[in-house]
């Protein structure tokens, strides 16, 4: 499965990389490699610099001695893939019901206002943005992934402060911006029920329906 025959692409893995895609391919059955597509796009892509080109796919189907055209399918499907340049920073601002319920919109008025048009780079080479879908942190809404980490329950000023402080070369806070510990709830006087008043409320809970 694995050639190290050079292709007609400019890109390769360096040594480093073609050991760690390497190492992705060993978690698959034999025969099965091919499974390991998105990894490899994924370390092409930070080999170069955020983003997929013709080559770097043709290099990476390539490697995994399969028409290019499969691993193209790949790279356009999923939006964590990268097909034109992207910022030092690249935002992932997730559009999603419960991210846009809960303010989603104003994020992306500010990093319109800030950066300019989705997939715009700014002159400097230091930011990016693109809306995407669900990132799979609902409950922490809403969220934004910059490159590897997220950060969540932002508003639109915690969002200028990152904005801010990137600008600055200052460090960013990931996780949640209502100093939540992962998701645990936002309410102090939540509390959680003992397994007897869990048996009361369920004994008096009302049956849907019309009347009921
Ligand atoms: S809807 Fe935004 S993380 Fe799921």
């Amino acid at each position: 499965m694995i050639s190290e025959k050079n292709n007609n692409s400019e890109f390769s893995f360096s040594s480093e990389n073609k050991t760690l895609a390497k190492k992705e391919l060993r978690k698959y059955p034999k025969g099965r490699e091919v499974s390991a597509i998105i990894s490899l796009l994924w370390i092409a892509q930070k080999q170069n610099g955020g983003w997929l080109t013709n080559d770097v796919i043709e290099h990476v189907a390539f490697f995994l001695e399969i028409p290019k055209i499969r691993a193209m399918e790949i790279a356009t499907f999923y939006t964590m893939f990268n097909l034109s340049p992207v910022g030092k920073y690249h935002f992932q601002m997730c559009g999603t019901t419960p991210c846009m319920l809960s303010g989603s919109d104003e994020l992306k008025e500010v990093l319109s206002k800030k950066i300019g048009p989705q997939s715009t780079v700014t002159d400097d080479n230091l930011l990016s943005w693109i809306e995407v879908e669900c990132l799979g942190a609902c409950c922490n809404a809403p969220v934004i992934q910059i490159n590897d980490d997220y950060y969540e329950d932002l508003d639109s000023s915690d969002l200028e402060e990152i904005l801010d402080n990137i600008k600055k070369s200052k460090s960013i806070k990931s996780g949640s911006y209502k100093k939540r510990i992962a998701s645990e709830p936002l309410d102090q006087n939540l509390k959680m029920l003992n397994e007897e008043q869990i048996s009361i409320l369920v004994k008096n809970r009302k049956k849907p329906g019309i009347g009921n």
